[in-house]
């Protein structure tokens, strides 16, 4: 079949990969644990249906990173699969913590595998970026930023019900952002799209006609 499974497929870059190979008439096989195609990295049984077949993987990695390695050999043997790209994060090689563990785990996985791989790197998504003098503007209205010391920002998560691995983690994100690693702009939007990166003040305009920021 020649597939390319796309884990993940109904998450922010997943759905929107599916769509793109499908505009280009490539098959995909979309996958998740509520997708037609069912996968779930805490369900082992569910790996063999979905990779049979794969060529390619879009590997959206899970927070915990136990069941990624033995994932990759079972589709390097089972697909085939021949490559892979993996979805990971800006600044990952510089985390202290747990924090970002399933990303770090797929990138040497896929390292290991003998297939060929892609790690994509990306910063922060759009939607925890925090620039909201931009956003405000854009949006026509006064988003207000109220900086918390770690500890604080922390205790707060965890008032609103928040479990503490996941406010450890976030802190952790957070310190990777301070300690100044993901500050650099880089030429990669260019290097990789082949076009310019679009200015952020172009894009929240943009976001705010579609009702993004709408109460
Ligand atoms: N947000 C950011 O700024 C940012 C920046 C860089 C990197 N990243 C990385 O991007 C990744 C998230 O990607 P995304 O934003 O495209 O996805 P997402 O919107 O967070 O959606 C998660 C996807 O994974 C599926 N999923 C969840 N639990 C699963 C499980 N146990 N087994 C199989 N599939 C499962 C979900 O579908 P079902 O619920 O149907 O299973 C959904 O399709 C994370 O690794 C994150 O660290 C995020």
């Amino acid at each position: 079949m020649d597939d390319i499974l796309v884990l993940g497929a109904t998450g922010k870059t997943g759905r929107r990969l599916v769509r793109l190979l499908r505009e280009r008439d490539l098959p995909v096989r979309p996958a998740s644990r509520s997708s037609a195609v069912r996968f779930d990295w805490s369900g082992p049984q569910t790996w063999e249906p979905a990779t049979k077949g794969a060529r390619a993987v879009y590997l959206v990695a899970p927070d915990d990173p136990a069941p990624i390695a033995g994932f990759v050999d079972q589709a390097r043997r089972n697909g085939p699969v021949e490559r892979f790209v993996v979805l990971s994060g800006r600044g990952i090689e510089h985390v202290e913590g747990d924090f970002g563990a399933g990303m770090a785990t797929a990138e040497r996985a896929v390292a290991a595998s003998g297939a060929e791989w892609t790690v994509l790197r990306p910063n922060e998504f759009a939607q925890n970026f925090d620039a909201v003098e931009i956003m405000g503007r854009a949006a026509g209205r006064t988003i207000e930023y109220v900086e918390l010391t770690p500890a604080a920002y922390r205790a707060e998560l965890i008032a609103e019900g928040c479990p503490e691995a996941v406010a450890d983690a976030l802190g952790e994100m957070f310190a990777l952002h301070r300690a100044g690693h993901t500050v650099e702009p880089t030429g990669d939007v260019r290097r990789v799209l082949g076009r310019e990166p679009i200015a952020f003040a172009d894009y929240a305009a943009r976001a705010a006609t579609a009702g993004a920021w709408s109460v």
